[in-house]
């Protein structure tokens, strides 16, 4: 099968490419305006085409058109961004999204599309897993400028399934919750706000020895799915065109739930565990607003309902705390061995001394 992949250059697209290249027959054309996380991946069954996917929209449709599968998991997904440029959200998230449902239509080619979990948004105090076609989606207010990221996908979500009943267009929507592993976002230095996604902040205070920001008092409740096990899953979507036609799929571990304040005591003991030695970092409160900017405001809890997943025959395989052991020993082996780290390895002050 030929894939197009939109967004090969991040954490999911680059961990995508490695796993089927390794595990597939597939060939892979992906497009990114970021290279260094796909350095590693020489294949001859891969082809990157570096580029900024406004500005080669010609070379994006001839590669639609040479595909079976497309891919597209282009989009800005850190909360921080929600917030401070919403409008660049919006414009990259959902507005150059159509152009390419436009594509797929025209050259009648199947799209599986990354959405988020975000898309339930607010959990209200109910305590059931978040279930794709029963559960509701209950966004904050719009002064809470956090949800703009949720909002668009949820729109292009539903501008996808209107297609699908208008003009046919084989889809398949997925929503990831929380997955790490490899090559997740970007280390920053100590102290840092806002940025990278709470795996890489809790990643760098460890090995910088700066604090471990608990947003909000860490109470917001996640479940962490190994890359490895997403990836899988995302295998099986790709593999099974029939059965997930204009569906839309949870890819989660709801076993493998956690606080974020829990997260942070047991990465912590993880630290210890591998490097055989406490690092310096301290839990430390911050309200959303000053981490963040005004407008933040988050989901308490959230937890995948992987019934459609399951009756496809995936199941998650990898614990909780194997997924952050694994995914920090990958780090520490990287950064202990390389003389020059690639830019999201480098952390200011990265010492692990
Ligand atoms: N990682 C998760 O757990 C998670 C959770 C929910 C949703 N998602 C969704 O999955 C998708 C992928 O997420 P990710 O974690 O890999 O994010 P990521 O930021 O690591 O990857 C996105 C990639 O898109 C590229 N990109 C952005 N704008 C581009 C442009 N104009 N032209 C070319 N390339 C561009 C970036 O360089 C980056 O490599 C996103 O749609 C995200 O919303 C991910």
């Amino acid at each position: 099968m030929n894939i197009l992949m939109l967004g090969v250059g991040g954490f999911i697209g680059s961990n995508l490419a490695a796993h089927l290249l390794a595990n597939s027959d597939h060939v892979i054309a992906g497009i990114d305006d970021n290279d260094e996380k796909i350095a590693d991946i020489q294949h001859e069954r891969f082809t990157f085409i570096p580029g900024d996917v406004r500005r080669i929209g010609d070379k994006v449709d001839d590669l639609v058109r040479w595909a079976d599968v497309v891919v597209d998991l282009i989009a800005y997904a850190n909360p921080s961004i929600y917030i401070t440029r919403p409008l660049d959200v919006v414009n990259l998230n959902l507005f150059q999204n159509l152009e390419l449902i436009d594509r797929c239509i025209k050259h009648r080619k199947r799209l599986v599309q990354f959405s988020t979990s975000e898309v339930y948004g607010l959990s209200e105090g109910r305590r059931k897993p978040f279930s794709e076609d029963e559960t509701n989606l209950v966004m904050g207010p719009v002064k809470k400028q956090r949800w703009i990221y949720a909002s668009a996908k949820e729109l292009l979500e539903r501008i996808i399934y209107a297609h699908g009943q208008q003009d046919g267009l084989d889809f398949t929507i997925i929503r990831p919750f929380n997955f790490v592993g490899p090559k997740f976002d970007y280390l920053v230095g100590p102290g840092a706000l806002g940025g990278p996604r709470v795996f890489s902040h809790f990643m760098s205070a460890l090995l910088t020895g700066g604090p471990m920001q608990l947003v909000d008092g860490g109470h917001a409740h996640r479940s962490y799915t190994h890359i490895d096990d997403a990836s899988r899953a995302i295998q099986l979507i790709i593999d099974r065109p029939s059965a997930c036609h204009q569906e839309i799929l949870n890819i989660g571990s709801p076993q493998n739930g956690a606080t974020v304040r829990e997260l942070a005591h047991l990465m912590l003991d993880l630290y210890r565990e591998l490097t055989g030695k406490s690092s310096e970092a301290k839990l430390v409160d911050i309200a959303g607003t000053s981490f963040y900017g005004e407008g933040y405001e988050d989901c308490d809890w959230r937890i995948p309902d992987i019934r459609k997943l399951e009756a496809l025959g995936w199941q998650p395989r990898i614990n909780l705390r194997d997924t952050f052991r694994s995914t920090m020993a990958w780090y520490l082996d990287r950064i202990d061995s390389a003389d020059e780290l690639p830019s999201y390895l480098r952390a200011e002050a990265v010492s692990l001394a």
